[in-house]
C-alpha cells in the first residue's frame, strides 16, 4: 500500500528514486511522484514533480520536467484518502516541508478542522498533507528546527505511517518516520536510500538498517542516527542481504508472474532445503521453537487472501499429520473478535509480505489473550515475524521476493511449510510412523519435478484460455484439500482477469450454485483420483446435463473423464500431499493468460496492491 523511497548522496536523486520506484511500483499504482531539493542562486528549492496513473505517466514528465538535485524522496500510491489524481499525489507540501507517507493518518479529521480553523488552505484531500503543515506550523510557530519540528509533529498523529521528508532549509537531511508501515535505509558509500522494502534499492546496496516500531531517523549522506519519538538514541543492526538484484527483474519473461510462475520449482526446492533429515528421519523446522509448542491443544490460523487459502489447506494437513484441532479465521474477522485462545493454543500467521495490517492485528489480539504466536512469511525481518520472534518463531517460506501481485510461488512454499510443520508437529506429538514420515518427506521431495510437469502445459493452457476471454462468470469446484484450491483458482481469476468467478466445495454445489449453470459457464472441476473421485465425476455430470463448458484438471491418464470434458489440463498422478500444491499450478496458468488475452495489465490489477497495510 504505497511505496516510499529517498536518496541522498552524490548521485543525482531523479534516476535513482525513479528506479528504485519502479521496482516497488506493486505497492500501488494510482499516481507516483518525486521531489528534489536543487540548489539555485545559492538558493535551496524544492522541486516536485507528480502525476496520476502509472509510474510510467511520470517518467514521461519527469523527461520534459527534470527533477534536478542530489537529495530526493518518491511515492508510488495507492488510493485511500482522496481520488487518485495529480492534485493528491505524493509528494505533499507546505513549505518549507515536503514528504511521501505510507499509511494512514486516523486523527487527520481533526486535524484537518484544527489547521482549516488557523485559516490554512489545503491543495489535495489527503490525510498526508496535514503532516507537512503541522512540520510545518512547529517551525513557524514555534522556531523549531526541522527535527524538533518533526518529532513534535508525529507526537500528534495517530495511526500507522512510514515517511521521508525533506526541509529546503536543511538541504542535507531527509528525516525517516516508522509507525507500523515498513521502513529501511539502505547504506551506501557517501550516499544513503531509503524504501519501503529492500528490492527496491538492491542494485545499489545489499547494507540495511530496518527502522523499528516507533523510530525516527536523521539521514545524511555519510550518517544515521536513529532515535525514538522523543529524541532518544536507538541503535539499530546493519543487516547484509545476498539476494541477486535480478530477483527484482523480468529476466526475459512478459510478467512478473509468468516469472515468478515458473520459479516454483525452485522456490519450492529453496524451502525445502536442509529441513528433510533422511539421516534422522526427521523434518527441520529452523526458526520455530518447537519446545513451546510441546503443550498446545489447539491451533489458530489467521491469514487474508490467498495465504488464507494455504491456511484452509493446512487444516487438512494437520488435522490429519498431527491430530490436533485447526481452526480457520480471516484475520479482519478474528481481529475484531473475542476470540477463546489461551495459552495453550498456537496461533498461526501466513503472510507473504509480512506486513498485512489486518494479519499483524489479529496475531496481536491472540497475543495480548496469551496464546503462542507462530509466523509463516516469505519477506525477512518483517513485522510479522519480528512479531513472534519471542513467540514461537517464523517458519520462512523462500520463494524470494515475489513483485507480481498475484500470489504464487509464495503460495506454492506456504502449502509446502505447513505441510512441513504438520509433520513435525506430528513427530513431536507421536502421531506418526517412521515409515510414513520418510514417505511423506519422500512426497515433497517429488514435488518440483510434478510442478516442472505441468509448467510443460503452458502453451496447452494458454489455447484453452483464448476460448474463454468473453466469459464473465466461472465456477471453479474442488473438493477435500482440492476446494482451498478452487477458492485460490477463482481468486486468481476475479483479480487478474476481473472474471466473477467462485470457488464452491463440489458437494455444496447441489444447495445452491448449482442454478448459474447454463452454457455459457465455465467450469473448472478439479477432479483427480482420491476417495471422493466418484463423487466428483457426479458432481461432473451434473455440470455437463446442465449444459456448462466443463474444462477438468484432471489425472494424466484418465482418458474416460478426459472424454466428458470440453477441455482437460492432466496433471501427473502424485500423492494426496502434495496433490494440492500440484492442481494450484494449471490454475495459476489459466488465469494468467486469460488476463493477457483479454489485454489487461497482468502485474498491476486494478484497485490492487501486494502488501495491505491499511485495514
Ligand atoms: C493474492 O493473489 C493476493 N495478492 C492477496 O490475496 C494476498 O494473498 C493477501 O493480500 C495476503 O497478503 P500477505 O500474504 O502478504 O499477507
Amino acid at each position: 500500500m504505497c511505496g516510499i523511497v529517498g536518496y541522498v548522496g552524490h548521485q543525482k536523486a531523479e534516476g535513482i528514486l525513479l528506479d528504485s520506484l519502479r521496482r516497488l511500483e506493486y505497492r500501488g499504482y494510482d499516481s507516483a511522484g518525486i521531489a528534489t531539493l536543487s540548489l539555485e542562486n545559492n538558493l535551496y528549492q524544492t522541486e516536485i514533480r507528480r502525476a496520476a496513473g502509472k509510474l510510467e505517466n511520470l517518467k514521461v514528465f519527469v523527461k520534459k520536467n527534470p527533477c534536478p538535485g542530489n537529495i530526493g524522496i518518491g511515492h508510488t500510491r495507492w488510493a485511500t484518502h482522496g481520488k487518485p489524481t495529480e492534485k493528491n499525489a505524493h509528494p505533499h507540501q507546505s513549505n518549507p516541508i515536503t514528504l511521501v507517507h505510507n499509511g494512514i493518518i486516523e486523527n487527520h479529521l481533526q486535524l484537518r478542522e484544527q489547521l482549516l480553523s488557523q485559516g490554512l488552505v489545503l491543495k489535495s484531500d489527503t490525510d498526508t498533507e496535514i503532516v507537512a503543515h503541522l512540520i510545518s506550523a512547529e517551525k513557524k510557530n514555534n522556531h523549531a528546527d526541522f527535527i524538533t519540528a518533526t518529532r513534535a509533529a508525529v507526537q500528534q498523529i495517530k495511526g500507522a505511517f512510514a515517511l521521508a521528508i525533506l526541509d529546503e532549509n536543511e538541504p542535507d537531511i531527509i528525516i525517516c518516520v516508522k509507525q507500523s508501515c515498513p521502513l529501511i535505509i539502505g547504506i551506501g558509500l557517501g550516499e544513503n536510500f531509503i524504501a519501503s522494502d529492500f528490492t527496491a534499492i538492491l542494485p545499489y546496496t545489499n547494507q540495511f538498517i530496518i527502522l523499528e516500531e516507533g523510530d525516527m531517523a536523521v539521514v545524511k549522506k555519510d550518517s544515521i542516527l536513529i532515535s525514538n519519538f522523543y529524541g532518544i538514541e536507538q541503535k539499530r543492526p546493519i543487516k547484509f542481504l545476498d539476494w541477486s538484484p535480478s530477483v527484482a527483474e523480468k529476466n526475459g519473461f512478459a510478467h512478473f508472474m509468468l516469472k515468478e510462475i515458473f520459479e516454483q520449482p525452485v522456490a519450492i526446492t529453496d524451502t525445502l532445503r536442509g529441513r528433510l533429515s533422511f539421516a534422522e528421519n526427521r523434518v527441520v523446522l529452523d526458526g520455530v521453537h518447537l519446545d513451546k509448542l510441546k503443550y498446545i491443544n489447539r491451533i489458530c490460523i489467521v491469514a487474508c487472501g490467498s495465504s488464507f487459502h494455504a491456511g484452509m489447506i493446512a487444516k487438512y494437513q494437520i488435522e490429519d499429520l498431527a491430530k490436533l484441532p485447526v481452526e480457520l479465521d480471516l484475520a479482519s474477522e478474528f481481529r475484531y473478535r473475542p476470540v477463546l485462545v489461551d495459552a495453550q493454543t498456537l496461533v498461526i500467521g501466513i503472510s507473504q509480505s509480512g506486513e498485512t495490517a489486518d494479519t499483524l492485528a489479529a496475531l496481536r489480539h491472540a497475543q495480548s489473550k496469551d496464546a503462542l504466536l507462530l509466523s509463516i512469511c516469505n519477506t525477512l525481518e518483517s513485522s510479522i515475524p519480528r512479531l513472534c520472534q519471542h513467540s514461537a518463531g517464523t517458519l520462512y517460506t523462500r520463494a524470494g521476493p515475489e513483485i507480481s501481485v498475484a500470489s504464487t510461488k509464495a503460495f506454492i512454499t506456504q502449502i509446502v511449510v505447513l505441510q512441513l510443520l504438520g509433520l513435525g508437529l506430528a513427530q513431536q506429538r507421536d502421531q506418526i510412523t517412521e515409515d510414513n514420515l520418510t514417505r511423506q518427506m519422500n512426497a515433497l521431495l517429488q514435488l518440483p519435478t510434478a510442478v516442472e510437469t505441468v509448467l510443460q502445459q503452458d502453451s496447452h493452457i494458454q489455447k484453452i484460455a483464448q476460448h474463454f476471454v468473453s466469459a464473465t462468470d466461472m465456477l471453479f469446484l474442488g473438493r477435500g484439500a482440492l476446494y482451498p484450491i478452487a477458492l485460490e483458482g477463482a481468486l486468481k481469476m476475479k483479480e487478474l482477469s476481473y472474471v466473477h468467478a467462485e470457488g464452491y466445495a463440489a458437494g455444496e454445489m447441489k444447495h445452491g450454485a448449482i442454478a448459474l449453470i447454463d452454457e455459457q459457464m465455465p467450469v473448472i472441476v478439479l477432479a483427480t483420483r482420491g476417495h471422493v473421485y466418484e463423487k466428483l465425476v457426479s458432481n461432473l455430470e451434473e455440470v455437463k446435463t446442465r449444459g456448462g463448458r466443463i474444462i477438468g484438471i484432471l489425472d494424466e491418464n484418465d482418458d474416460t473423464l478426459k472424454s466428458r470434458c470440453e477441455f482437460s489440463i492432466p496433471i501427473p498422478i502424485v500423492t494426496k500431499s502434495i496433490l494440492a500444491a500440484v492442481a494450484t499450478v494449471p490454475l495459476q496458468l489459466l488465469a494468467y493468460h486469460l488476463a493477457n488475452a483479454k489485454g489487461l495489465d497482468v502485474d498491476q490489477p486494478r484497485n490492487l496492491a501486494k502488501s495491505v497495510t491499511v485495514e
